[in-house]
């Protein structure tokens, strides 16, 4: 047992009524990629917390090099070697660059701090990871993707021998992604053990060697990639086969719910042109960058649309705000639900009504009874996993916090509904779930939006395919003529103008070379 990097056994953990983990056992080799796996709330990211000092056990030990030990805290852990990559960072956003790599080890001269040397040594430490950073620069102004570079490029400076990271790709682009797998490997090669939390199924597939299944707080199994197929770890998650994830059945298309001609903001996005019709689902595809949020920003109102028109059920509308947008019968799940979307504070209930109000509310006086029943049934439709609807939206996992946001637009029974990522961080059964509602809602006459970076989902669910490129929209394609190699080809702008059949068969004997 010896070899051994990490062993984490008997490990139980209660959040009040909840029990997080029951039991679990956990370990880890040097030079192995250990996958983490398990629906929303499974108590991945909870285990992850104990190991790296942010949570105490209830019971359990872990033994580090075979020694068992117990963390203190962070700041512990990393001195007994353990780092993490939080799914939500946690750098200092105002700090630069070379403070947040120093952190708590300032260099300094005769009491002051010598920034000449600062910055040297942070140079040092992302050359390491072979990260090219300016080190001036306020990690809150960097990419998502290079602020986690930062991140471990401390863990590596801090000669870190077990690396946690939870769910590091879900806001990365393709290439930062591709980037991180790179590192991630050669992290590994160097005798490195890491501990890899991700929903998705095809890096986990590239990279891990072993497979941990957790279901409900509770183990399930551990085996080696070999030895199991991503369909046997799918089941093991959910408890059940999944069949056909992709839902698209029974939607009548009729007339259009929402028309927008020219478009722009006037910062470089636009003109554009769409026409969102009655029981469809129009997908809106393309590289980070491309303009697609800020599409889905200016017509819900949260940024200024400097020209164009927008038309609603044939009538001419103008919206200035939200609030307009929402009286309208727009509805917007946007991207990052911290941010924009939920008080982390306030209840699963406060959260999941606060936009529809009105609705509940007779001069003034909320009708609490009515309130509950909606929300629970919304709640309970999406499978929040929680103790009460009064939790806090804080205590929830990641995927169920954006279960809370699209029960929000549900509750509000919109004409159209614009879902900016709506499936990020959610796992497979809860996936599925998610694109049931959206056939759902499209067949009781919404239009719906779908901006979606998940390429097999937005192909799969869309009954029609926009994808664009620098701020505009470049192709579109109905539902079944879309490939994912030609949206990417469209996305990436290597296919410009009319692409034939020939110019696909020409692209795909180039690839194959
Ligand atoms: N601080 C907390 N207070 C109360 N409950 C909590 C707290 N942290 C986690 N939980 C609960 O513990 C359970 C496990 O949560 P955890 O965050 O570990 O899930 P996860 O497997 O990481 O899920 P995801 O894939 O959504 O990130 C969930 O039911 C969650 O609501
Ligand atoms: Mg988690």
């Amino acid at each position: 047992m010896t070899d051994s990097l990490l062993a984490m056994n008997g490990v139980t953990k209660r959040f009040g009524g909840v029990t997080a983990l029951n039991d679990v056992h956990f370990d880890l080799l040097p030079g192995e990629i250990h996958a983490l796996m398990g629906e929303n709330g499974a108590g991945k990211s909870t285990l992850m917390k104990i190991l790296s000092g942010v949570y105490t056990p209830d019971a359990g030990s872990i033994r580090i090099l075979g020694e068992a030990v117990t963390i203190s805290g962070p700041a512990d852990a990393l001195t007994k070697g353990v780092a993490i990559i939080h799914q939500e960072l946690n750098n200092i956003p105002h700090m630069t660059v070379a403070e947040n790599l120093a952190l708590g080890n300032e260099p300094s001269r005769g009491g002051v701090l010598n920034r000449g040397e600062l910055r040297r040594q942070a140079r040092e430490k992302l050359a390491r990871i072979g990260a090219d950073i300016p080190v001036d620069m306020p990690v809150g102004r960097l990419s998502v993707g290079m602020q986690q570079m930062v991140e471990i490029a401390r863990a590596v400076a801090e000669d870190a021998k077990i690396l946690i990271l939870d769910e590091p790709t879900a806001a990365l682009s393709r290439g930062e992604t591709e980037r991180l797998l790179d590192l991630v490997e050669e992290m590994r090669d160097s005798g490195m053990g890491l501990i890899y939390i991700s929903h998705r199924m095809e890096e986990v597939w590239r990279l891990a060697n072993r497979i941990t299944v957790f279901r409900d707080g509770a183990w399930v199994s551990t085996t080696t990639r070999e030895e199991a197929t991503p369909a046997q770890i799918v089941n093991r998650m959910v408890g059940r086969n999944i069949g056909n994830l992709y839902v698209n059945e029974d939607r009548i298309i009729g007339e259009p719910v929402l028309t927008a001609a020219g478009i722009t903001d006037g910062r470089g996005v636009g003109p554009v042109d769409l026409t969102i019709r009655s029981g469809e689902v129009l997908g809106l595809v393309g590289l980070i960058g491309a303009g697609r949020t800020e599409v889905a920003r200016m017509l819900f109102g949260a940024d200024p649309m400097d020209s164009g028109e927008v038309t609603l059920a044939g009538k001419d509308v103008r919206i200035r705000s939200p609030r307009d947008a929402i009286a309208a019968g727009i509805g917007l799940v946007p991207e990052s639900r911290k941010e924009q979307a939920l008080f982390l504070d306030m209840s699963i209930r406060d959260n999941t009504v606060m936009s529809s109000l009105p609705e509940y509310s007779v001069a003034g006086v909320m009708k609490l009874r009515a309130i509950a029943t909606a929300v629970r049934k919304q709640t309970e439709g999406l499978k929040v996993r929680n103790s009460s609807l009064g939790q806090s939206v804080a205590s929830l996992s990641g995927g169920n916090q954006q279960k809370v946001v699209l029960a929000r637009w549900l509750m509000m029974a919109p004409r159209v509904l614009i879902l900016d990522e709506p499936t990020r961080g959610v796992d497979i059964g809860a996936k599925q779930e998610i694109y049931r509602l959206i056939n759902e809602l499209a067949k009781s006459g919404v239009g719906i939006l779908l901006i979606s970076s998940d390429l097999p989902e937005a192909l799969g669910i869309s009954d029609r395919i926009i994808v664009a490129r620098n701020g505009r929209f470049v192709k579109e394609f109905s539902g079944t003529s879309a490939s994912e190699h030609m949206v990417m080809m469209w996305a990436t702008g290597v296919a410009r103008g009319d692409v034939t059949a020939d110019t696909e068969s020409q692209v795909e004997k180039e690839q194959q070379a």
